[in-house]
């Protein structure tokens, strides 16, 4: 799979998991096997970026591969300034975060809350997009709510501003991470954009990667609690699946 200019080795990618995915995590999941590992979600609010934990996550130095900086917020400005920062310290791809649950995040119209609204989800990824030079991509989940799954709408905004990959999350916000993920609305994403997809959620076995792959037909999986604890799960799943395949 390409991001931009960027061609992956595989088509295993670690989820960004604030509080788990660190410089030190990523590292040690691209020597397993992942193509590409996302970091920790990083505030678009630079009032913040002055404490040890925005430090930490914004230091690139001795980072192995190519470093995808997932950025989170809800102000088109804000959000392309953070992108160009994270640019300068080292980021080799900009992620928006229109993903997390939170509460704490979606009280400020962040994260997953941002599928409420796809003006401003517009408005966001212009201003990312045409602000950073560098290769620019989304996660997102299925939708708000399961009566109101927008997750179509929202990739094909994402592909209209010029979007370059497009992760999702199989459950609605509301969803938080109870249930099950389901893969329709990935594959019907998936049938209605030309840019690459990623599907994730509830991956944890090699043979559970090769039926959502087959399913959903998207171009790459992301892999977040499956890979936690036990990132050897990554290379184990690749060599697993790609015997499963032939
Ligand atoms: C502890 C934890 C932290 C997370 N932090 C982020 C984050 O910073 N940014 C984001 O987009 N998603 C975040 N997520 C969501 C994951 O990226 C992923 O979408 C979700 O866990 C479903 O994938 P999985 O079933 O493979 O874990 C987080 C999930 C967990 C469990």
């Amino acid at each position: 799979m390409q991001i931009g200019s960027y061609q992956l080795s595989n088509q295993l990618i670690v989820a960004p998991m604030a509080g788990v995915t660190d410089q030190a995590f990523r590292n040690l999941c691209l020597r397993y096997g992942a193509a590409l590992a996302v970091s920790e979600m990083l505030s678009s609010n630079p009032e913040v970026w002055d404490s040890d934990k925005s430090r930490q996550r914004m230091t690139h130095s001795g980072e192995e591969g190519v470093r995808s900086v997932q950025i989170a917020g809800a102000d088109p400005e804000l959000m392309a300034n953070a992108a160009k920062f994270n640019v300068e310290q080292g980021a080799h791809i900009i992620d928006i975060n229109m993903g997390c649950p939170a509460k704490k995040v979606n009280k400020k119209f962040a994260g997953s809350a941002l599928m409420q609204s796809p003006d401003l989800v517009k408005d966001i990824l212009q201003a990312v997009v045409s602000a950073v030079d560098v290769p620019v991509t989304l996660k997102i989940r299925t939708g708000w709510e399961p009566e109101h799954r927008n997750g179509v709408e929202i990739a094909k905004i994402a592909e209209d501003c010029g979007i370059v990959s497009l992760a999702v999350h199989g459950r609605t916000r509301q969803c938080m991470y109870k249930g099950f993920a389901e893969y329709d609305t990935i594959k019907a994403i998936k049938q209605n954009v030309s840019i690459p997809v990623v599907a994730n959620g509830d991956i944890d076995s090699p043979e559970k990667a090769k039926f959502v792959l087959d399913y959903t037909g998207a171009d790459a999986l992301m892999i977040g609690r499956g890979a936690q604890g036990r990132p050897g799960f990554l290379k184990k799943s690749y060599i697993t699946w790609k015997q499963v395949k032939s």
